[in-house]
């Protein structure tokens, strides 16, 4: 019998390593969730902007940023002057990690075991993808990007350089802007889309 390998010859690129993500199992996570969430955008962009991992939405319609924490990204990217379908959106994670509090699933943060045995989808997305620079939403992004622990509030705003020589602008994850108490929200917000903008620039 013929291994099926020499019959069905694997399709090639971003599709293919879609496909196999869908069967990615290395870390726990996997088996939980609804589907690998793949990033989505045109190659060669000018930016390609990581998130840290698909949330309630994104799991269940397998698109990147297309819930609470994507509806923010679009606000900020619309004051940045960012069309969304001119970059491309990925995630450090791909699948759903969550906490099931009866019929909710809430979200929980990825162990960074689970981040590196993760990170070669994005390695491999980053060189199919062939971004211009990248910008890392949040730590987890950061310390997949950057290969080190990145506190936010502290490395934000400027171009940081990889060993490939890409450059990293790290900002704040949406989400973070979500949960600040509402009187914080305006000026964090600002905060932000002056980083998109910088990255932008
Ligand atoms: N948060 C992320 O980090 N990524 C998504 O795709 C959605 C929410």
């Amino acid at each position: 019998i013929a291994p099926a390998a020499t019959t069905m010859l694997p399709p090639e690129g971003l599709p293919r390593l879609n496909a196999a993500m869908q069967q990615c199992r290395t870390c726990p996570i996997g088996a939980l969730a609804t589907q690998a969430v793949a990033g989505e955008g045109p190659l060669a962009p000018r930016l390609m902007f990581v998130g840290e991992q698909p949330g309630d939405q994104e799991d269940l319609r397998g698109r990147p940023f297309v819930g609470p924490a994507g509806q923010l990204l679009e606000r900020a990217f619309a004051e940045a002057g960012i069309v969304r379908e001119e970059v491309y959106l990925t995630n450090a994670v791909r699948h759903f990690k969550y906490d099931l509090r009866g019929k909710h699933r809430i979200h929980k943060t990825p162990s960074q075991q689970e981040a590196l045995a993760c990170l070669h989808w994005l390695r491999e997305e980053i060189a199919l993808v062939r971004p211009r620079a990248l910008v890392a939403l949040g730590a987890t992004a950061a310390r997949s990007l950057l290969g080190r622990s990145v506190v936010v509030r502290a490395e934000r705003g400027t171009w940081l350089a990889r060993g490939d020589g890409l450059q990293v602008l790290v900002t704040l994850h949406p989400s973070a802007l979500l949960r600040l108490p509402v009187s914080q929200q305006a000026r964090a917000f600002e905060e932000f889309v002056t980083d998109l903008r910088r990255a932008a620039a």
